[in-house]
């Protein structure tokens, strides 16, 4: 939830209009991680005398945009003017505390003279207390944000800390303010004090650094050896803070993933970063126990084109499209053949050393929330075939609030695209603090579950931008069944189904290729479907997961209501909603669960229900009940991978049912991407 981002050019002239727009450049890359308000702080023409300008607005980003460019007029904000130097914050915001509205957009301030600015992503728990101690010492406040103690707190500390002769440096404000905040955060800070410098620091939500080097100009070139960048050189260079690499890559792909505790300095061109320890004691005391860390700077392997949307409208479009792709991706490397027999099998790197001990583990627990969650039950079965060892199913949230069992003998594997999904972050915490052996399947390579696993496999999809999930659900699902495939014993007795699944593996990108050829037919369907109410979807077996995921995409695009049920639990309560006006798809693919779901079928039809059938190609006529009955034609892949081919059409309808009823399918309305808030 909320993106932050910060341009800083040392060095090198650059006129406000260009600022501007790397500002909110950066900031349209970071919005599905929130769209509900906006802001920016940049500073002013003469800035030794006049404090920043802070602009803030309720809305999207091109809200804000608007707003800052009427004022350009009004308060005649000069374009053209040029800063050799300067540092520039901005966010947008996905709501936690107080409603979309300016006042509790950030930058939040520390008062009308800005004299600190803060943009923030994640959730400061403590702010209660913090804000009762800070009004004693006779701060106002003007928003109901848990951010706006932070600035105030930041000025708290320098004004109290510059008494006398004391001069203390941004660096030990911020690690003072560290010291008292508690609950997740990444954070800019921006001060009337410190003009030309910015600071970064985390715990918990994500950040990065991006490096431009001008002089040379050359990104692959010596100007990045291990720790030169970090010196005052005199250079001219342009540094990126941002919650992802998304705003980043377009400018350079030499980033330094920033990490938990540490405080990142940006002055006079040179980066230093010192790490916050616990219990450092008081004020002054704190930068001497500070430590200085020396880190190198890692090449993102992104390419801007992925995060632009080609010649598609939209993100979530497009995504579904390059499934193809992004599936071929995910399994680049992994399938191979092994020993004497040549056996085809699968290599996950990240998982080598561990496999043994997973193996003996007494069950494994899939962890996830949402669409990821889903991707897991998806490959539950395959799972449970393959390797003999029970596998249970838990929601993050859900086994928190229990505070459900978890052994050291058990494996729990934690799948999110984000990697920064609050909850699955704290089931982390809770599996380790267990014991137990965890490993991580995600999206996004140096994030907070990528790192704090003991190992895992990174699903390799590409950057997933549309807020609604899809082709990293269908990434998740393969590299669970190449998981399932690792972990599985190479027996005489499975060897044929194991080959069967490679094979299965091999095809897949070319069926899921077929498949979304079926994109008219969902198109006509969502026509027919745009005025209904509400949308139920059944499913079993492999493809229970397939009917709550294509529930879960139908209401959160379309906003639709529309639920995912076992089929098996039909006679036990949902058949009683079954009328001739219901619309409801029944998942029917050939698998081991085809005859019963042909049962189903004919119950429904008994009941007049209005059925959608999605059947493996060929199988039209012997599901189809009547002729009321309308049929989707699947292309059929092994049983375990059926449920990647089943869930595109119903990503497609979910696509085209939105745009029909005119809803913003990138952004849904109350949702935000990476949900980095409990
Ligand atoms: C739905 C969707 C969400 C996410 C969930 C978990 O389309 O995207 O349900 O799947 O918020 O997010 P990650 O996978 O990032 O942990």
């Amino acid at each position: 939830m909320c993106g932050i981002f910060a341009y800083l050019n040392y060095n090198v002239d650059r006129e406000r209009r260009y600022i501007l727009q790397v500002l909110f450049n950066g900031l349209r890359r970071l919005e599905y991680r929130g769209y509900d308000s906006a802001g920016i702080a940049i500073d002013a023409s003469d800035f030794t005398s006049s404090p920043p300008l802070v602009f803030r607005q309720e809305g999207n980003i091109e809200s804000l945009v608007k707003s800052v460019y009427q004022d350009v007029s009004e308060i005649e904000l000069n374009l053209e003017v040029s800063f050799r130097t300067h540092a520039g914050i901005a966010h947008t915001r996905w709501a936690t505390h107080g409603e979309p509205a300016p006042r509790n957009s950030h930058p939040q301030t520390s008062g009308p003279a800005n004299e600190f600015m803060v943009v923030h992503n994640g959730v400061i728990t403590n702010y209660e207390v913090l804000k009762a101690t800070l009004l004693l010492h006779g701060f106002t406040f003007t928003s109901e944000t848990d951010t706006e103690v932070i600035p105030k707190l930041a000025k708290f500390v320098y004004d109290n800390a510059n008494e006398g002769d004391q001069v203390v440096t941004f660096s030990q404000v911020v690690l003072e303010v560290m010291r008292h905040l508690e609950g997740a955060y990444a954070l800019i800070f921006k001060s009337l004090h410190y003009p030309n410098e910015l600071i970064a620091c985390k715990r918990g939500s994500p950040l990065l650094l991006g490096v431009k080097e001008l002089a040379e100009n050359k990104e692959n070139g010596s100007a990045f050896e291990e720790n030169k960048f970090l010196s005052k050189d005199g250079k001219p260079r342009e540094l990126f803070l941002s919650s992802d690499a998304n705003a980043v890559v377009e400018h350079t792909k030499k980033v330094l993933v920033i990490e938990d505790g540490e405080v990142v300095h940006l002055k006079d061109g040179g980066v230093s970063i010192l790490k916050y320890e616990n219990d450092m004691g008081e004020l002054g005391a704190s930068l001497s126990r500070a430590s200085s860390v020396r880190r190198a700077l890692s090449v993102l392997e992104m390419e801007v084109e992925q995060i632009n949307k080609g010649h598609y409208e939209h993100y979530m479009q497009k995504e579904i499209h390059e499934q193809p792709e992004s599936l071929t991706t995910t399994m680049r490397g992994r399938l191979i053949r092994r020993g004497s027999s040549k056996s085809k099998s699968v290599l996950l790197g990240g998982l080598k050393d561990h496999l043994k001990t997973i193996r003996r583990s007494r069950r494994i627990v899939f962890i996830g929330c949402g669409t990821s969650y889903n991707a897991a039950l998806a490959a539950r079965p395959i799972l449970e075939e393959l390797s003999g060892i029970p596998v249970t199913m838990e929601i993050a949230s859900d086994l928190l609030d229990r505070e459900g069992p978890i052994y050291r003998e058990d494996t729990a594997v934690f799948v999110s695209q984000s990697g920064e999904t609050a909850d699955t972050l704290l089931a982390l915490q809770y599996a380790l603090d267990n014991g137990a052996l965890c490993v991580g399947i995600t999206n996004t390579v140096g994030s907070a579950i990528a790192r704090n696993t003991h190992c895992g496999v990174h699903i390799n999809a590409g950057a997933e931008i549309g807020v609604a999930s899809t082709k990293a659900y269908t990434s998740q699902i393969v590299v669970m069944a190449m998981l399932a495939l690792a972990i599985g014993g190479d027996t005489i007795s499975n060897q044929a189904r194991r080959e069967a699944i490679v094979d299965g593996l091999h095809e897949l990108p070319n069926k899921v290729r077929e498949v979304l050829e079926l994109d008219q037919e969902m198109k006509d369907l969502a026509n027919l479907l745009i005025a209904e109410q509400s949308l139920l979807v059944f499913g079993r077996g492999y493809n229970y997961a397939t009917a709550l995921e294509g529930a879960l995409k139908v209401k959160e695009v379309a906003l639709m209501h529309s639920e995912g049920i076992l089929a098996g639990e039909m006679k036990h309560g949902p058949l009683a909603l079954v009328d001739e006006n219901l619309p409801i798809v029944v998942i029917a693919t050939r698998d081991v669960c085809f005859s019963k779901q042909q049962s189903v079928i004919q119950q429904l039809h008994a009941r007049r229900g209005r059925l959608i059938v999605m059947c493996s190609e060929g199988d039209a006529a012997s599901v189809c009940p009547g002729e009321s009955c309308r049929v989707i034609e699947v292309p059929q892949v092994e049983d375990c991978l059926q449920p990647v081919i089943n869930v595109v059409p119903l990503q497609l309808l979910a696509y085209h049912l939105t745009v029909l009823r005119g809803f913003n399918v990138d952004q849904p309305r109350n949702l935000a991407k990476s949900v980095t808030t409990q």
